[in-house]
């Protein structure tokens, strides 16, 4: 037994110079609105993450406290906490991945399109730092109107000359997270190997699950479908009912948060053929930004892969979501150019 447990140490030492020969890459991760109720999660999970080596978390209020509590976990990276507007430029300095869950949240009876007011220009001001700070960063964009705010930050970025659209991102994952356990509810299948597409946008009707593509596959009826669709595109307003006034989506939105700058932190290491839903600039319909499953590289997206077939309900989803889409869309390009 002896022999045996030196040779498992003299192989784990020898995995170990392995990996240290081919280290992980150096990742700074900046959370812009991270003491918020979905910044605080998200920034416990990127700490969690061991492709980050650097967490910078900023807010304009409330970040030394979760700084100082997240710094101490023992794990690989280093945070950070930045507070107030002139700590802004040195949060995002050398930044690889932004992520933006700041702005206000809805309340019971609001639309995300009533957060426009406020929230347009919150992104609008953060995303000129970027383009003046960290202009080559992957932005992944949750404040809502999710519709209207990459529209936003795509102007800003054209009127600062650093716009790439493979580095903008709108974060649809919750749709998908919410599809997926939704219907390995109803399919009875285990959720973990569930996949659903989920396109067009991030809001109402503009959320267009695919069910007709879910894997593994179930022979649900036309009735369960409307009704799981019905449930992904309200499952942000049944959180905000539940909350009754206390705000929208969290925790399950911190999760989501994460395992889009996951893939996006893989795919930038090289890791190949990292597909993840995403509302990003696309020509997949006739409108300007659209959501669906786009491919990750090593530079933002590399390819937006196209819709597959769509039964005639997912047609006709997408035929009515176009409309509403559209004028979010240029809502947020005409707040952006005033
Ligand atoms: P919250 O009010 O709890 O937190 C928002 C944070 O943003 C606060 O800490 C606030 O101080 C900060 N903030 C405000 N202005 C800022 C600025 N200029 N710079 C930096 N930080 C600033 O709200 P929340 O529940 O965390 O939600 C945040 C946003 O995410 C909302 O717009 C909400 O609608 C959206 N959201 C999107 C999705 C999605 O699927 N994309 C899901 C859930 C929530
Ligand atoms: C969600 O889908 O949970 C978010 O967009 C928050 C909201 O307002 O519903």
């Amino acid at each position: 037994p002896s022999m045996l447990r030196s040779a498992v140490s003299r192989c784990s030492q020898l995995s170990r110079r392995g990996y240290a020969t081919n280290p992980v890459p150096e990742r700074k991760v900046v959370v812009l609105g991270a003491a918020g109720g979905i910044g605080q999660p998200l920034s416990l999970l990127m700490k969690l993450n061991p492709l980050v080596s650097s967490l910078s978390l900023y807010d304009i209020a409330g970040t030394p406290g979760v700084a100082a509590a997240v710094s101490h976990i023992n794990t690989r990276s280093e945070v950070v906490g930045y507070q107030g507007e002139e700590q802004l430029g040195k949060a995002l300095e050398g930044a690889d991945i932004v992520i933006i869950p700041a702005g206000v949240p809805r309340k019971p009876g609001m639309t995300r399109d009533d957060l426009f007011n406020i929230n347009a220009g919150i992104v609008k001001g953060l995303c000129s730092a970027i383009a003046k700070y960290c202009p080559h960063a992957l932005v992944n964009m949750i404040s809502n109107p999710v519709n209207s705010t990459v529209p936003i930050a795509a102007e800003v970025f054209k009127k600062a000359g650093t716009y790439d659209e493979r580095r903008l991102f709108g974060v649809t994952t919750l749709d998908v997270v919410r599809a997926k356990t939704f219907y390995a509810g109803k399919a009875k299948v285990p959720v973990a190997e569930v996949n659903v597409p989920v396109v067009g946008g991030h809001a109402g009707i503009t959320i267009l699950p695919l069910f007709s593509q879910a894997t593994p596959q179930a022979n649900l009826d036309h009735d369960l479908i409307q009704a799981l669709t019905k449930r992904t595109q309200d499952g942000g307003t049944e959180v905000v009912e539940a909350k009754a006034g206390k705000g929208s989506a969290t925790l399950s939105m911190a999760y989501a948060g994460a395992i889009f700058a996951d893939a996006c932190l893989k795919s930038l290491n090289g890791v190949p053929d990292v597909v993840e839903c995403s509302y990003v600039q696309s020509s997949v319909t006739d409108l300007p930004f659209f959501a669906s499953k786009v491919r990750l590289g090593k530079n933002g997206w590399d390819e937006v892969l196209g819709l597959g077939t769509l039964s005639d309900f997912g047609n006709q989803g997408l035929e009515n979501l176009k409309g509403e889409l559209q004028s979010s869309i240029e809502k947020g390009i005409k707040f952006a150019n005033q």
